[in-house]
């Protein structure tokens, strides 16, 4: 079969909130956050009728409440798409929302269909992790998987047993960089672009959700040190060195690079290829590895030819491992998280994978020199998902 290219013409997401009563969304329902990104997709795009939008599929980890009942057709259905677009869910866990992006984009390969709305949404509030999950007693029973397997932060903690040289003063270090180049793009105002505020109803009364809850530009080295290691009785992981509890949703628009053109609207990037890859369950922060190297094999590239690198940093520690095993320089590289990662603007699961995108698609316009750029993120029982993109707004294309 012959397939044709996928390119992504615009993305966007709703603010992060902090899970719980405190944060920002508590009032507010999951579904209603995934309708106000496709809402602003389409307002952004007006050349997108929306009965050109003949599929929407969106990723949640947990799909019952407001995240259930099939998100892609109820979201579909609520955002004033027409009758015909059809809808489906997915879950991978934190890579729900970027399963998501390649079924759709897979999709629109093989001549499925042409135009696609995906993404992913995570109200943590409402869902806390794993809240209502009946995990199969064989499990643990038959030591199936280690207990840890269950608990991410103790997966992160056997990470540093795996690798004793990442200490937790590097975690540290790690985090207080996320967190500074976090308030350095806020303060440019790169950040707030990719954000479409939401007017949401709070304890305090009404107010608009535009700006990320999590972020901590003050934090020092000093404070990281003094976090407790919920995890593990004298351990490495802490609330600042991990990411967060979270609510927020993400989306992008997808459609072949043929009809893109004839609508006039200009394509950010091209989708190169992709791969899933398993890894051991209690060790789940390893993921990216194996799933970069398969998607590296599969589109002949090397990590040489990536000019920039969106790595989900659910642990700063499964951060450190992957610049180690590919050779990046550590804590910082110019081409990785160059806006701060997960560990600073938070994770509401689902929806980060398509985060990474977004801001690969904003960071490739101020890098016209850069030609691919990775997408990268771990998952909970031992997985890892790698998107390659190819920056279309280069000065060639230009
Ligand atoms: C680590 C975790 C348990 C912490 O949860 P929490 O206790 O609700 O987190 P909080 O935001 O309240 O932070 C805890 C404390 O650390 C402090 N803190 C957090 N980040 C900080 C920072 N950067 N600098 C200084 N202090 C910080 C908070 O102020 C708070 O202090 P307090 O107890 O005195 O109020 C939770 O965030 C977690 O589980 N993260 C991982 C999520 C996950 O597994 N995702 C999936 C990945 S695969």
């Amino acid at each position: 079969m012959k397939t044709r290219d996928v390119v992504l013409v615009d993305g966007i997401r709703t603010a992060f909130g902090k899970a719980g009563e405190k944060g920002c969304f508590w009032q507010t329902r999951a579904d209603d956050m995934v309708v106000k990104v496709i809402r602003e997709l389409l307002r952004r795009n007006p050349q997108v009728k929306p009965e050109l939008v003949e599929e929407n599929v969106w990723g949640a980890t947990t799909q019952e409440g407001d995240q259930g009942l099939t998100m892609g057709r109820t979201s579909a259905i609520l955002a004033g798409l027409p009758d015909a677009t059809a809808g489906f869910s997915v879950d991978r866990m934190c890579a729900g929302g970027m399963t998501a992006v390649t079924c759709a984009a897979s999709e629109i390969a093989t001549g499925a269909c042409e135009v696609a709305i995906a993404g992913g949404v995570e109200h943590m509030g409402h869902h806390p992790m794993g809240a209502t999950a009946d995990p199969n007693p064989r499990f643990l029973a038959e030591r199936l998987v280690s207990p840890d397997a269950l608990v991410m932060g103790k997966t992160a903690e056997n990470l540093h047993d795996l690798y004793p040289d990442i200490t937790k003063r590097m975690a540290d270090e790690y985090a207080l960089i996320s967190q500074r180049k976090t308030a350095r793009a806020y303060e440019q105002g790169k950040i707030q672009q990719m954000i479409v505020p939401m007017s949401v109803y709070t304890a305090n009364g009404w107010m608009v959700a535009d700006r990320d809850q999590q972020p901590r530009p003050e934090t020092t080295l000093e404070g990281l040190g003094s976090l407790k290691t919920p995890f593990r009785v004298q351990g490495n992981v802490t609330a600042g060195n991990a990411s967060g509890l979270n609510d927020g949703a993400c989306g992008v628009l997808l459609m072949t690079a043929e009809l893109a053109n004839k609508l006039g609207l200009v394509p950010k990037m091209r989708l190169v290829g992709y791969a899933y890859a398993g890894v051991a369950p209690d060790v789940m922060g390893l993921g990216p590895v194996p799933a970069t190297r398969k998607v590296l094999r599969n589109t002949g590239l090397k990590i040489e030819d990536i000019g920039l690198i969106e790595m989900n940093e659910a642990f700063a520690v499964q951060c450190l491992i992957f610049m180690k095993e590919f050779g990046l320089k550590t804590p910082d590289d110019e081409r990785v998280n160059p806006w701060g990662g997960a560990i600073a603007f938070g994770h509401p699961l689902a929806s980060s994978g398509p985060r990474l995108m977004v801001h690969l698609m904003h960071l490739f316009a101020e890098r016209p020199e850069v030609r691919y750029g990775l997408g990268t993120m771990c998952v909970g029982l031992g997985q890892g998902g790698s998107v390659i993109w190819e920056n279309l707004q280069t000065k060639q294309a230009k």
